[in-house]
């Protein structure tokens, strides 16, 4: 207690934070002199009749809500989870503000404006202008605030948004819309007002406007130093995350709204779609035709036209007279069918059409100002709209899937749910549509659509989920959603929507799901192949080798384009194509460990190099196109992914591998960077392994339902903090939460002699496929050495072309040491 009391007057008497007092304000001709009333956990500050509140929070953040007028809006949220937006942290106060939360927060007695630094000194965040009001469109009181974007700051996050992965620059609006997009597309699908500055030192924090209604952020393209965001209405309400990583800005975000939940094991397959298979015959080909040609998948996608009519929940009996037998034949090959169920529900009285009757007898469609039924055009022609934000409508339009529950389709696909309207210049419906809330925190009142819109889509998937959940209680559920808004990772994966089939759209994949990793949505994809147009053959190949490392691995394309299953442009690119979604299957015990990280994190699957590695940052060869999966597979693309030309890729600092050959990664300096050179070819992924890692990797299977036949494989990469994580369980289930899986943590060091592994100890119930281990330890030079398990004697077999050491293990719970000595002769 005294050493933080010590710390903060250090901090407070040190020049960093006395320079981050607000001193260009605009605090109007008049000075407004503020005014601090300590509370527990924070302060009011009042500043004329505006009315700050600066609470601390458990999570590691501070939550600023502003009533310009006195009045804060209502404590409510449809992103923050409750239990986070009310565990508050015990504040100390300071003269002009207070510690607490991991952040120092100091107000200008002037202007009241604020200031959030963290408790070294770096400030994260200061006011430069007082919020304001701004005209805004849609009946709401819009309003403007302002920051200092310090000139080597970088900004992360706001979802798929195109450009480049750094926001600085950009100016963009949150308004969920249906667009098709291009490089500098914007709005697009979703919403999610949740920004990551990161200084040149990698220092950051999180800055997340919880606020549903049409928004913007200006980063610095207005006014080069100054980051300008604000909403067309409803309350201003922020919160300014701690770090001081980006990964643990990250994590405390998926505190504040909720991790991506585990999938289940399937949605980590390849999966193929089309819009549309136009029947149950062209779809039993497709599988068949993947089968032949042993191409692993584990989805096949049905698209609109498998319905009536293209209304949602009906089938087509003609072109799909048996969807029960259809899916269960697909199960039977290892392949799970998912639906589209959009959600717009045909305006088709007196037909029989139960979705429209129970849900008109329920009332559980959106009415306009007038109180009259809203009815607007989408794929079924006339169609009216579920009232998402009601929990009793979520209820009605979670027992629509009953039917297809209970035929065994495995997941379902929310599209158009901006929601998309047609023919209409704004694309949706109406803004003064009232839709009704009810929902803990909000009080039950009817909104107009301007302040739902970009949570209606949210609500829609969150429907979905939980009437699946219902309806399968111990299954996980998946949901693929197009429009959403922060904390919608807690219902869905996404996908970017619809892009084109060209070079600079792949090259776009990869710092949209970047970004939307960073923004809470870890389980994301973009359309292998591109969703407009047809791609090349060798574009097709190099989406599916760079998709093969993403998280979602879709492949889907549009009506009236060419084909573009993986076998559609001959045997040599089928072949190249194979190979890479085959090396997607051998590496499934990695990715499946880091979607367990994911689910009790928030760490995204595919991360930007510098979540794992700051000095990334400090890089004079940057590319939006260099990812990790997991901190440890570093997947290099070429910049230009057409170009034939040379490139380079920096590895940070410290030891890697190729993953190719499994041998240590040779790069030149330049400066204090290490470099490989790499020439593209088209058959060809750069990816490097980070020297201290353990790659659990399994023998080929063609879907993950099928069990691996051999030994589960531990791939030791040495080198520093070596350690791998082990994790397995039913891979569909929610057992997992019960106990019914297996993690395990496996650690390397070399030894004077050799080297050793040390399995800790296993946690949880579940017995795992495998019943042996090879250990395979790259970078080895020379012959066997003496290998004991637990000091029995186990084989081992050195292999000196490809500089591996591989020791058979059987596999126990209890095992604990596998110790490799070599001879001395040898030492
Ligand atoms: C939308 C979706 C696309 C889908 C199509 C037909 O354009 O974004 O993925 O194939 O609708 O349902």
């Amino acid at each position: 207690m005294i050493r933080q009391a010590l710390l903060l007057s250090a901090l407070l008497a040190s020049p960093a934070l006395s320079a981050v007092r607000p001193t260009n304000l605009q605090s109007s001709v008049l000075p407004i002199r503020s005014r601090v009333v300590m509370r527990p956990d924070g302060m009011d500050v009042w500043s004329g009749r505006r009315l700050t509140r600066v609470t601390a929070l458990a999570v590691g953040a501070v939550r600023v809500r502003i009533g310009l007028e006195g009045q804060l809006g209502e404590d409510a949220s449809w992103a923050v989870l409750p239990e986070a937006r009310q565990a508050t942290a015990p504040v100390t106060p300071l003269t002009w503000g207070f510690a607490g939360a991991g952040l120092v927060v100091t107000v200008d007695p002037a202007t009241g404006g604020l200031t959030v630094a963290d408790t070294a000194g770096h400030v994260l965040l200061k006011d430069i202008d007082a919020p304001a009001r701004r005209t805004a469109t849609g009946g709401g009181a819009g309003f403007q605030l302002a920051k200092a974007m310090p000139a080597n700051w970088r900004y992360f996050g706001l979802g798929d948004k195109t450009g480049p992965l750094d926001r600085r620059g950009g100016s963009f609006v949150t308004w969920n819309s249906d667009s098709p997009f291009q490089e500098t597309t914007d709005p697009l699908y979703k919403s999610i007002p949740f920004v990551i500055p990161v200084g040149p030192d990698g220092t950051a924090a999180g800055l997340f406007l919880d606020n549903s209604w049409r928004g913007f952020f200006d980063f610095g393209k207005g006014q080069s130093d100054t980051l300008r965001f604000g909403a067309d209405g409803g309350p201003i309400d922020y919160y300014v995350l701690a770090g001081p990583t980006v990964k643990d800005v990250v994590q405390r975000y998926a505190r504040l709204t909720g991790p991506s939940p585990l999938p289940p094991l399937w949605a980590l397959g390849f999966q193929q779609s089309r819009w549309s298979y136009m029947s149950a015959d062209e779809v039993r080909g497709i599988a068949q035709h993947y089968r032949q040609d042993h191409i692993p998948l584990d989805a096949l996608w049905l698209d609109i036209d498998y319905q009536d009519r293209n209304r949602p929940f009906t089938v087509n009996t003609k072109t799909f007279p048996d969807m029960a037998g259809l899916v269960s034949d697909l199960k039977q090959q290892g392949i799970r069918t998912v639906a589209i169920t959009d959600l717009h529900i045909a305006f088709a009285p007196n037909q029989g059409y139960a979705p429209y009757d129970t849900g008109f007898v329920g009332d559980h469609f959106v009415k306009k100002a007038d109180g009259v039924l809203y009815v607007g055009p989408v794929w079924p022609g006339p169609a009216v709209f579920p009232d998402f934000t009601r929990a009793s409508t979520r209820d009605w339009w979670g027992g629509l899937y009953k039917d297809f529950v209970a035929d065994g389709i495995a997941g379902f696909w929310n599209d158009m749910n901006e929601p998309a309207v047609f023919n209409t210049p704004s694309k949706t419906m109406p803004l003064s549509n009232l839709h009704r809330i009810e929902e803990p925190g909000f009080a039950t009142r009817t909104a107009t659509h301007a302040e739902i819109h970009n949570i209606f889509g949210m609500e829609n998937s969150r429907a979905t989920h939980d009437g699946l959940l219902k309806l399968r209680p111990d299954e996980r559920p998946f949901v693929l959603t197009r429009a959403s808004f922060a904390g919608g990772q807690r219902y869905a994966a996404t996908w970017t929507g619809d892009n084109s089939s060209t070079w600079n759209q792949l090259r776009m994949t990869v710092p949209m799901l970047l970004n939307l990793g960073m923004s809470g949505f870890a389980w994301s994809g973009a359309d292998v192949g591109g969703f407009l147009g047809t791609p090349s053959a060798d574009l097709l190949t190099r989406w599916i080798e760079i998709g093969a490392f993403q998280p979602i691995f879709r492949d889907h394309s549009a009506k009236d384009t060419a084909y573009q299953e993986p076998w559609v442009h001959g045997p040599v690119h089928e072949a190249i194509r194979r190979r890479f979604i085959e090396e997607r299957y051998r590496l499934m015990p990695y990715f499946y460990a880091v979607a367990d990280e994911t689910a009790r994190t928030g760490l995204p699957m595919m991360r930007p190099v510098f979540m794992d590695y700051p000095d990334a940052l400090d890089t004079d060869c940057p590319s939006d196109m260099v990812f990790t999966v997991g901190g440890k597979l570093l997947v290099a693309p070429p910049p230009q992914p057409e170009s034939p030309g040379w490139y380079d890729v920096c590895l940070p600092k410290g030891g890697w591998f190729d993953y190719w050959t499994g041998k240590p990664a040779t790069p030149r300096m330049r400066g204090t960077r290490q470099v490989v050179q790499e020439k593209p070819a088209l058959d060809q992924l750069p990816v490097y392994v980070r020297a201290g890692t353990i790659l659990p990797r399994q023998p080929l299977v063609q879907s993950t339902m099928e069990t691996p036949v051999g030994a589960l494989e531990l791939a030791v990469y040495p080198g520093d903090g070596c350690a791998g994580t082990l994790y397995a369980d039913d891979g569909h289930s929610l057992g997992y939460q019960r106990g019914a899986y297996l993690r395990q943590t496996v650690r390397c060091s070399v030894t004077p002699t050799g080297l050793e592994l040390r399995f800790d100890k296993r946690d949880g119930s579940y017995k795992p496929w495998w019943h042996d281990i090879d250990v395979v330890i790259h970078g080895w030079n020379g012959p066997a050495p003496t290998a004991t398990l637990d000091d029995k004697p186990v084989p081992a077999t050195a292999d000196a072309t490809a500089a591996t050491l591989t020791v058979r293990i059987p596999d126990r719970r209890d095992i604990s040491f596998l110790r490799l000595v070599r001879t001395a002769s040898d030492h």
